[in-house]
């Protein structure tokens, strides 16, 4: 399989980008990118900075899981955000992220539609494409720290199988369409559309975002289970979408509920164990974004 890295020029030839992937650091092997790319950001890498790597030794996912792809198979990448023009929509950055790069994947996959878990997961053929992982630390007060927001991605392209723990739930696009894919041009495309809807999610274009996530979300109108943060109960409602603010509108039996971070499981998959979330009880009606 082509090196990705060893052939980053193509990438910078084909790049469509006003800013995203213009300046770009790629390695062989790392630790992850995005620990690479906090620091640079911290040092004052600008937005659109990209981190990009063949293989990841110690891949980094949400909840302090670890993030597995084989080497040079795959993209795993990170991109520093602008942080002024996404500090005031900064929730809504993950699920902007997905439906950018759904809708990239989309073309591709015919006739298999790409669809999003909440809060950010990209699915196909009902299983686990891509997973994003932001990491953020906004500017403080006295203005000493200048923040910085970086959005990991890792999108499974040409590996072939999946360790056991994860073979059910995993995916690549060479195991739904049975070939392999450019990995340089799906990035070019991946970068394009993610600079593009970022840059709408800053100057605050969140209502056409969240359509176009509702039209893609996995479990709409479906029963999701949940378990407050801080409460041993399960509690279960009904998907009706998401807020402006990425938050899962839930009808439970007391009211309509946000949940704002965490992962649901749809009863039907059977899960026992109710996944963990925040969210907020109070009850908000359901027309409200
Ligand atoms: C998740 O679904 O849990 C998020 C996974 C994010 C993985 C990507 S791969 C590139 C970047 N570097 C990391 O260490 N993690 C992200």
């Amino acid at each position: 399989m082509k090196s990705l890295t060893r052939n980053i020029d193509e990438l910078t030839a084909q790049l469509q980008t006003k800013y995203y992937g213009r300046v770009c650091r790629w390695f062989d092997a790392v630790d992850s990118t995005n620990s690479l790319a906090v620091t640079w950001a911290k040092e004052g890498a600008g937005p659109g900075s990209l981190v990009v790597a063949d293989f990841q030794r110690r891949g980094r996912g949400r909840f302090s899981r670890s993030w597995t792809a084989d080497p040079g198979q795959n993209l795993t990448f990170s991109l520093v955000i602008d942080t002024e023009g996404t500090q005031r929509h900064l929730e809504m950055l993950p699920a902007t992220l997905a439906v950018a790069i759904a809708e990239t994947l989309a073309p591709i996959t015919e006739p298999h539609r790409p669809l999003i878990k909440w809060p950010n997961d990209v699915l196909l053929a009902g299983r686990k494409i891509c997973g994003i992982l932001i990491e953020s630390s906004l500017p403080s007060d006295d203005r000493l720290h200048r923040g910085y927001v970086v959005a990991g991605i890792g999108i499974n392209v040409n590996q072939e199988k999946f360790p056991a723990e994860i073979a059910d739930r995993a995916t690549s696009l060479f195991q739904v369409l049975g070939r392999p894919t450019d990995r340089i041009a799906l990035l070019s495309d991946v970068l394009q559309a993610a600079e593009v809807t970022v840059d709408r999610l800053a100057s605050g274009e969140t209502g056409s975002i969240v359509n176009r996530y509702e039209a893609r979300m996995t479990g709409l109108g479906k029963i999701a289970v949940f378990r407050y943060v801080d409460r041993q109960r399960a509690n279960e409602g009904t998907v009706l979408g998401i807020d402006q603010a990425g938050g899962l509108k839930v009808r439970t039996r007391d009211g309509v509920v946000v949940l704002r971070a965490g992962e649901v499981t749809f009863k039907e998959t059977g899960n026992a164990d109710s996944p963990i979330v925040e969210g907020t009880d109070a009850s908000v009606p359901p027309s409200s974004s």
